[in-house]
């Protein structure tokens, strides 16, 4: 396995398996790997021939009151990882290397970015899109993995990979999650015993909007409130959302469509958590 710091270093290693025929897969992660990360080396690994890991920390898609200082950094643990995986390649640059002095250019989506984390992090999905676009101009992989738990996230990317005609295939992995039901994330760590016990709610308000819609209930802005309800009756736990939205375009329903996703969002104590459920409805 390689490690590469600079652009040009990716672009001279990745143009020899490119040139020899292998088809790239790309995982753009932000470090911390967890099973959840592992998974989409697992499923990229399947779909190509050489696998490139991205661990960068985007300091864009985090506002000034974020944790972009505490973010974890694990490196040796991740590079660890990523070898006994198999990864061909690691590209870990430092800031400077992708926002060089002067940096001024971003790729922006109108309408997606504005909904749900949109709303709490106004600048958030901004930085998302351009270091994706950044990575993508830099690797120029032909297949690359995202987890379904960053539900926007996903449905931002695979929007913006269409508009702009980027040859790219997106491929979304479902979400890992402890036995429990906990979707893994790197920000779990931060999490004490209590506070995990009360992000169970998370997964449990999704559960609950799933049974209720899927059992012929049709009034969605009940069971958002029921969702709404089950979150907050729980210690630690400062609501930020809790909705049901269309699968595709993220606007909220009141009443079921064939294809919904259920998500939420929270305080756990410090650290926020989010998640998410597809509905489909029976
Ligand atoms: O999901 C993440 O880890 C990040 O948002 C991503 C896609 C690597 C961009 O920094």
């Amino acid at each position: 396995m390689q490690v590469v710091k600079t652009v040009s270093e990716v672009r001279s290693v990745v143009a020899i398996s490119r040139d020899g025929g292998e088809r790239i897969g790309c995982v753009p992660t932000m470090g911390a790997l967890h099973a959840g990360h592992m998974s989409l080396v697992v499923d990229c690994r399947e779909r190509s021939d050489f696998v490139v890991v991205t661990i960068f920390v985007n300091p864009t898609q985090f506002s000034p009151t974020e944790d972009l200082s505490e973010y974890p950094r694990p490196l040796e643990d991740d590079l660890a990882k990523c070898r006994e995986a198999g990864v061909d390649l690691v590209f870990t640059p430092e800031v400077h290397a992708l926002y060089p002095e002067g940096f001024e250019t971003y790729v922006e989506l109108e309408s997606l970015p504005l909904r749900l984390e949109g709303e709490q992090r106004p600048t958030h999905f901004r930085g998302v899109s351009t270091i994706v676009t950044k990575l993508f101009n830099i690797v120029q992989p032909d297949v690359a993995c995202f987890g379904q738990k960053d539900y926007q996230q996903q449905t931002l990317i695979r929007r913006m990979v269409r508009d702009l005609d980027m040859p790219i295939e997106i491929v979304v992995c479902p979400t890992v999650r402890e036995a429990d039901g906990l979707a893994l994330s790197s920000r779990n760590v931060y999490l004490s015993d209590a506070e995990r016990r009360s992000a169970l709610s998370l997964h449990a308000s999704l559960q609950l909007a799933k049974d209720r819609i899927q059992s012929g209930e049709t009034d969605l802005v009940n069971i958002r409130a029921a969702m709404h309800d089950l979150m907050t009756a729980h210690e630690h736990v400062t609501l930020d959302y809790a909705t049901i939205a269309d699968a595709n375009s993220l606007e909220e329903l009141n009443t079921p469509t064939s294809h919904m996703v259920a998500l939420v969002a929270a305080q756990v104590g410090k650290t926020r958590l989010i998640d998410n459920m597809v509905i489909e409805a029976l």
